[in-house]
């Protein structure tokens, strides 16, 4: 639910997004939406749909509105609540009766997911007269775009309680809401109310005799419910009401936050000596905990959470790369939900891998709950251009970063059940993918030809490092599991061998091919060339550019930029984030002094994994300022045109490594946690906690010294 004020304003637009509800409508606009270099993407595609809208209340004293654009606004603050979960807006407004004074309070539970809830206290501060409120659940709603998502709407009202249900257009996902609501007197009194349904919205009114100084209290508790959630939504949504209202709206506000509670006890990282880099941490985590379901196997976040519509809800790298360990060290059960969905969408990817002509699982680039891939094909710039989008066709590393994000998780938690029901076919599909994706070239070497790498400003290039690097990584370890499942279980590795049709001769073409990929080391100067050719193109020299507001693509044109060495984002860098053990000794110094200077961090994701290089490697300012960029993606006014998309949720996720991989120094691995930090003065102690293997560890670290400390064994 995004933030927007519940009367309504034309500035402010309301926005609720539940989890995996995707479509595509027919007569969605052609001017879907705005990029930050204000492009306007014109292929339509599925994306995530907007929800009614079920926090809407309007309000009128004495016949006036009682809303933003129509009274004045005396004063006004809103307080996102991070420990408990709520949003608390107090604002006073005058009319011509005088000024009312007004809070709410809105939240979605985490105790119950299928819930949200509302309050609304209103005092008329120096007037007495009518007060008219209309607690509303609108469906008349549309996407940015103008994808009108929501059809066969049927709403009905009466006093007790407001429903609606829709359907979404062509995924038909059957969406229903039923919210009930009441006005109490300041006596306590619940008033008298009526329904009243409209085409597109029901509601409930009241129209009440409000006195001076004395406060009307407007509770509402609504239950969602969706065909991917039960078999009857509305039935199950007005159950989830029902239910709530035995509770009452404070104990569930309660029930909530002590859900939050207990996952703020895990993930919580306490920077003792800087109010600003806590407040900017919390954030990232609060976000980070949001954006995930551990009881949803066949969803995943977009790039924006579920927090805007930018990139259309879709899931890309980003969510194994960035969001995923900070699940894996902190909730593991949310980790396993978000590989479940790949292992729900395996089917599509093997689909996709078969359609370009290669075996095996080639992942969508982008996503939604289906799996199929659905990057657009081309942009339109603002000169009228078209664009080729080529991430689609060519950005193939995230398959390795799926199979990576499984070996992550079976190495943090010795999850062998999951290994054996899900995490070994995604491993396995990988491997045959990367093995006829690889093109044998002389002395037994492998390339992988025409890739995008992590850096999207060059494309259709030749062994890109990450790519190889990350191929091979998945080769050894799909080998690896299936030496270790064909000797621990060999049942189900026959079963699963029959299944995929799988003999030795391909497992030994695993190994030929991960020890064949050629790995970017060209001489000894330490520095992994990005891809074949790349010391070739134009250097670049960023700094001449700076004062910059616009991405380079921008500032230098596409066709002069892919001649240049300069870098979008995070490349080879990622190497010492995720394959630390694959460096050589001198490397990380030797890479990061090659490619910081020539990376532009026009893509968000790039920050944060320059913090936590630099701090791996002692330039202890340069990771400061990495880490104060990334924490101002979301939070600086100078990102607002991005942010109004929703939240960078790979940033986020990247602060989370950056903080504890990189200024903590955490490094999990030969059955405890060990540390290597670096923590700036200024921060003091920096606390946190990781799950590893079963068990639970608190971590302190100060300066460069550190200890994690056992704290419970995990059933
Ligand atoms: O996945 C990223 C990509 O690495 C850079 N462009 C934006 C995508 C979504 O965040």
């Amino acid at each position: 639910m995004r933030a927007a004020v519940e009367e309504g304003s034309a500035s402010s637009r309301p926005g609720t997004y539940l989890n995996g509800v995707f479509d595509a409508a027919h007569e969605m606009s052609r001017q879907a939406f705005v990029t930050p270099e204000f492009e306007v993407v014109a292929a339509p595609t599925s994306e995530l749909v907007r929800a009614p809208s079920w926090g809407l209340v309007r309000l009128s004293a004495d016949g006036e509105a009682l809303d933003l654009d129509s009274a004045e606004l005396v004063s006004q603050r809103r307080v996102l609540d991070m420990a408990r979960g709520v949003l608390v807006r107090e604002w006073t407004l005058r009319t011509s009766v005088g000024r009312t004074r007004l809070r709410s309070l809105r939240f979605a539970s985490l105790a119950q997911r299928n819930l949200l809830g509302q309050v609304l206290e209103v005092t008329p501060e120096d007037w007495s007269g009518e007060l008219e409120i209309e607690a509303v659940l609108d469906a008349d709603v549309t996407n940015d775009g103008g994808g009108r998502h929501l059809v066969k709407i049927r709403a009905t009202a009466d006093s007790d309680e407001a429903v609606v249900t829709a359907t979404t257009q062509t995924s038909r996902v059957d969406v229903s809401m039923a919210t009930s609501a009441r006005l109490l007197a300041a006596s306590g009194e619940p008033l008298p109310a009526e329904g009243e349904a409209r085409d597109r919205a029901a509601l409930q009114r009241w129209r009440a005799a409000a006195r001076e100084g004395r406060t009307l209290r407007l509770e509402k508790i609504v239950g969602v419910s969706t065909s991917r959630d039960a078999d009857e939504p509305l039935v199950a949504a007005r159950e989830h009401v029902v239910t709530a209202k035995a509770i009452g709206i404070d104990a569930l506000v309660e029930q909530s936050a002590d859900a939050w509670a207990e996952r703020w006890r895990d993930s919580d990282v306490r920077i003792e000596g800087d109010e600003i880099v806590q407040e900017q941490t919390r954030f990232a985590i609060y976000h980070l905990i949001g954006s995930a379901n551990p009881l949803d196997e066949r969803a995943s976040p977009g790039a924006r959470s579920l927090t805007g519509e930018r990139y259309k809800g879709h899931v890309f790298w980003d969510t194994e790369t960035f969001v995923f360990p900070f699940f894996v060290f902190t909730h593991p059960p949310t980790a396993r939900s978000l590989l479940m969905y790949r292992y729900n969408t395996l089917r599509a990817a093997r689909d996709r891998a078969a359609s370009l002509g290669y075996r095996g699982a080639l992942y969508a680039w982008e996503s939604t709950d289906t799996g199929v891939d659905l990057t657009p094909p081309f942009v339109i710039n603002s000169a009228g251009e078209r664009l080729e989008i080529l991430t689609g066709e060519q950005e193939h590393h995230i398959s390795a970063d799926v199979a990576y994000a499984v070996c992550q998780y079976w190495d943090a938690t010795d999850d062998d059940e999951f290994v054996l029901s899900a995490g070994a076919e995604i491993l396995f599909e990988v491997a045959r993918f990367w093995c006829s994706r690889a093109t044998p070239g002389a002395g037994g070497r492998q390339h992988i030809l025409k890739v995008i790498g992590p850096d999207e400003y060059h494309e259709d290039v030749d062994d890109n490092a990450y790519t190889n690097l990350l191929a091979r990584y998945s080769l050894r370890r799909a080998r690896a599991a299936a030496d270790w499942m064909h000797e621990t279980e060999p049942q189900r590795w026959r079963a699963l061998v029959d299944r995929l049709g799988l003999d030795d001769g391909e497992l030994a073409h695993w190994t030929e091919v991960a020890e064949g990929l050629v790995d970017g080391r060209e001489d000894d100067t330490g520095v992994i060339m990005q891809h074949r050719g790349f010391a070739d193109l134009e250097p670049a020299n960023l700094e001449s550019y700076e004062p910059r507001s616009k991405t380079m693509d921008v500032v230098l044109g596409w066709e002069r930029l892919v001649a240049t060495q300069i870098l979008k984002q995070a490349d080879v860098l990622m190497l010492p984030l995720m394959l630390p053990d694959e460096m050589r000794p001198g490397e990380v110094e030797a890479n990061y002094r090659y490619y910081e200077p020539r990376t532009s961090h026009d893509s968000s994701l790039s920050a944060a994994v320059h913090a936590v290089v630099a701090s791996r490697i002692g330039r202890r300012d340069d990771a400061m300022r990495y880490f104060e960029k990334a924490a101002k993606i979301d939070l600086d006014l100078e990102h607002g045109v991005t942010a109004a998309g929703g939240v960078h949720i790979a940033a986020l996720g990247g602060m989370w490594q950056a903080l504890v991989f990189g200024f903590g120094g955490a490094a999990a691995g030969d059955g405890r946690v060990g540390l290597a930090p670096d923590v700036p003065a200024a921060w003091g102690r920096v606390d946190f906690a990781l799950y590893w293997r079963g068990s639970r560890f608190v971590c302190r670290v100060e300066g460069e010294s550190g200890r994690c400390s056992e704290d419970a064994k995990v059933p």
